[in-house]
């Protein structure tokens, strides 16, 4: 059985996307090829709209492509998944908002964090009076150890305060440590309403489920409580402005089954398996998903795929990128839309070739990497620092 320090993938970004740059003039042409010559309108980026992809749930289609994606709020400026995080990412411009990764507490809500385990993003430790609710779990096959969203009441969660998860990449962060709660789904979808209102623009978020199979364990079953909260908003729509994503395949088809918005799936590296395909003997890994059959079959029940950026650009064994794939092709090919995760701008984060000296937290050559991933034909991306993203995207439409 693995073990798993929660913050200790933030730190290596071992889970994440490497990438590095060959021939970015040869790479712009592919994507033009790649999205069907279709990729960019005139001064300005492309609606997917014009794309013709994501067929089936109206609303995708006025997002702008490429589309910015703030990854767990503007996390690379404010502790990830508060609403100030989700409130920069906003005032920089994202098109989207990734508000939340979803966990139930015990009592049935759903809440704003990354992981279940809330060590590493809360001040939970400092609180004497949950010391004995700290315990070891197996979640997904991995032993963690830490307090859980699960063992907790809305009302206790409420109690605690977000803290930075990666001070050593972020150390600016940290002055932002204790200021905001953990945020409530609920409050959330208020707060996308408000937004939108005082904006005049439409906010969209991007929920995402987290550990479906392992919540279901235990009782606490994420899809009906994700749909009976969007009812109860009026946000279960096929036009609704929030986009669905879960690693588990199986849970965005229970989902189709449950509300009509726009759903993608999540894929990670091409060797693994989805949770529930291990726990329900499938033995498909991402790899068969992301085949001319597998992407049909997705396509079947969700509007597009959210996979590593190593899977559009694969990284050689010093980090640094190698040719693309076919995935950009292959799944416009079966109408399905991409929206990759994750680009954040430190060094470690970045293919080796976009890395600018050794220091953990100084910033890389983050616009090279956009310039080759834009160059695929990707219909976004998720990224940590959305001003950033949104400054790539218009060097690369202007280009
Ligand atoms: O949701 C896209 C991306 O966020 C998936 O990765 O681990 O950051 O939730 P993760
Ligand atoms: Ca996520």
């Amino acid at each position: 059985m693995r073990t798993r320090d929660s913050r200790e993938t933030e730190r290596t970004g071992e889970r994440d996307e490497r990438a590095g740059g060959t021939g970015r003039r040869a790479l712009l042409g592919a994507a033009v090829l790649a999205a069907g010559g279709t990729a960019l309108g005139l001064g300005g980026t492309a609606s997917a709209a014009e794309s013709g992809r994501g067929g089936g749930r109206g609303g995708l289609k006025s997002l702008p492509v490429p589309a910015i994606i703030g990854h767990r709020g503007a996390s690379g400026y404010r502790p990830e998944h508060t609403l100030g995080a989700y409130q920069l990412a906003l005032d920089m411009g994202a098109d989207i908002v990734e508000a939340g990764d979803l966990v139930p507490t015990k009592d049935g809500h759903l809440v704003c964090r990354h992981e279940p385990e809330i060590g590493g993003t809360t001040d939970v430790a400092d609180h004497p009076e949950f010391a004995g609710r700290r315990t070891t779990k197996t979640l997904d096959g991995v032993s963690v150890t830490g307090w859980f969203t699960e063992d907790f009441t809305l009302a206790e969660l409420k109690r605690l305060r977000a803290v930075e998860r990666i001070p050593q990449n972020r150390p600016h962060n940290t002055l932002y440590n204790g200021r905001w709660e953990i945020p409530a789904f609920e409050e959330v979808l208020r707060w996308q309403d408000e937004q939108t209102r005082r904006r005049g623009r439409q906010v969209w978020i991007y929920p995402e489920l987290k550990h479906p199979t392992y919540f279901r364990k235990l009782g606490l079953g994420l899809e009906e409580r994700v749909a009976k909260v969007l009812r109860r908003h009026r946000k279960d729509g096929r036009n609704a402005p929030v986009i669905l994503q879960s690693f588990e395949p199986t849970s965005i088809q229970r989902l189709n089954e449950l509300v009509d918005n726009p759903l993608v799936v999540l894929l990670s590296t091409a060797d693994s398996r989805p949770w529930d395909f291990v726990e329900s003997g499938d033995p498909r890994t991402v790899a068969d998903l992301i085949t001319r059959e597998g992407l049909k079959e997705i396509a079947s029940y969700a509007q597009g795929i959210g996979p590593t950026l190593d899977l559009i650009i694969p990284r050689d064994a010093s980090g640094r990128l190698t040719r693309p794939t076919t995935l950009v092709r292959d799944a416009h090919s079966a109408g399905l839309i991409l929206h990759p995760y994750t680009l954040r701008n430190e060094n470690p984060f970045l293919p080796a070739d976009f890395r600018k000296g050794t220091d953990p937290d100084a910033y890389g050559d983050v616009f090279g990497a956009y310039r080759a991933y834009f160059a695929t034909g990707i219909d976004g991306v998720f990224t940590d620092q959305p001003d950033t993203g949104l400054l790539a995207r218009e060097d690369f439409v202007n280009d």
